[in-house]
């Protein structure tokens, strides 16, 4: 396995200092790390999941699903509508039952096809995107709802929750009395109040409008961090994920395709499919021949692919390089940027800090697309010369 797609050797590489070299052993039911520096630490994780299989009517919509999070951590389940990413959370609450697979809590078996720990008893704190506060219950209330213990400690872990949250002022406040975005500050700090160990995320914030949202993510990144939950968070949104996550894990069809960091997985995805997840891609293709690929952008490595294979080579449009064109002649070829293609602009829309180009090339009128600092609006019918930069693009064979 590569360094970088195992979750757990990633957070090796991210707790070590530059120029330090770490030993990594992944155990069964611990992570190991040795550093030059940090000497040895032993991390079980919080919450460990393994080959965590669902099936309906001989469909599997959760495929063998294996997942690590650390305490502090906050890994996103990230993935299109119907792969599996609710089911995944209902099973690891414990309100629904695998087929197979298990569920370990800081090494306690949570659940396998024999054990079964009940909801109630696994220390989950749940926020779903349909949050219910009890609409009959004080904003303290609500807060207070899962606590055990005498009052006094219980007033003052809810009076602290609603600090952190902003809401202080709002703690004799019934739920019809608040804005949607406080009510959603209700419903984290309620979750939060019995110190889960793990909380499990269910699209939380899509219910907020865009700017409330901001606000309201990080301010709850900043709580569950503190408070060293671990936790799971579901999202359909690439922003939010790189927003939020410490790793992100790739959903597709029930399996889990790609892990790792946002600056990874954004910038080594897997296949096509998952480069295109987080935004939109130009692809340019070529035949493959003694590891290399002709196209009119120069040629590309294609390292182990068989001669003769199609292979498409892509690139998102904010890493499209554009040049003026000089009496019909663009800039040289150079061997980072290969060779320049000539292309007239066909469309170019201002859409706030940035503009968006679409290009037709001359040499086989497809057409690619840009994205530029918003201060250059070029006119449709301008000729321009676009480059490819060999350390931005991405070269999949073609399945
Ligand atoms: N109880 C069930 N019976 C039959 N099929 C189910 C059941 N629960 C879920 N499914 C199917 O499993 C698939 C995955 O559903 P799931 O809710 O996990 O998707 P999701 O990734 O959360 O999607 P979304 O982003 O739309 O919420 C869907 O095709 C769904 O129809
Ligand atoms: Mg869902």
């Amino acid at each position: 396995m590569s360094l970088l797609r195992s979750g757990a050797t990633d957070a090796t590489i991210r707790g070590l200092k530059p120029g330090g070299r770490a030993a990594t052993r992944v155990m069964p039911d611990r992570i190991t790390r040795v550093s030059r520096y940090e000497g040895p630490v032993n991390v079980i994780p919080r919450l460990k999941v393994e080959n965590l299989t669902r099936c309906f009517a001989g469909r599997c919509v959760v495929d063998h699903v294996s997942l690590s999070v650390m305490p502090g951590e906050i890994t996103c389940l990230l993935g299109p509508s119907g792969c599996g990413k609710s089911t995944t959370l209902r099973m690891i609450a414990g309100v629904e039952t695998q087929d197979s697979g298990t569920i370990y809590s800081d090494g306690r078996l949570l659940c396998d096809t024999i054990t079964r720990v009940p909801p109630e008893d696994r220390s989950i704190g749940l926020m779903f995107q349909d949050f219910a506060l009890f609409p009959h219950l004080s904003v303290a209330a609500n807060v207070a709802f899962g606590l055990k213990g005498d009052k006094a400690a219980k007033r003052a872990r809810v009076v602290d929750l609603l600090e952190r949250v902003a809401l202080s002022g709002h703690i004799d406040a019934y739920p019809h009395e608040l804005s949607g975005g406080e009510q959603q500050r209700v419903a984290l700090a309620r979750a939060l109040a019995p110190r889960p160990r793990i909380m499990l995320m269910d699209e939380p914030f899509s219910g907020l409008d865009n700017r409330l949202r901001d606000g309201i993510r990080d301010d709850t990144l900043s709580i569950l961090k503190e408070e060293r939950t671990a936790v799971l968070l579901v999202t359909h949104e690439p922003e939010e994920a790189m927003r939020m996550a410490d790793q992100i894990a790739l959903m597709r069809d029930g399996r889990i395709v790609q892990q790792g960091a946002p600056y990874n997985i954004y910038n080594a995805p897997v296949d096509m499919a998952a480069a295109s997840f987080f935004s939109d891609i130009n692809v340019i293709s070529g035949v493959v021949q003694g590891a290399l690929t002709e196209t009119a952008f120069g040629r590309f490595l294609a390292p182990g692919v068989a001669d003769g294979t199609t292979v498409d080579i892509a690139i998102r449009p904010q890493h499209v390089r554009i040049d003026f064109d000089r009496a019909g002649r663009g800039p040289l070829p150079t061997p980072s940027d290969g060779t320049p293609a000539r292309a007239v602009v066909k469309r170019a829309r201002f859409i706030g800090k940035e503009s968006l180009v679409e290009f037709q090339m001359d040499f086989d009128g497809s057409i690619i697309t840009a994205t530029v600092p918003s201060v250059f609006l070029p006119n449709a019918g301008t000729p321009l010369w676009l480059t490819i930069r060999r350390d931005r693009c991405f070269v999949f064979p073609r399945r």
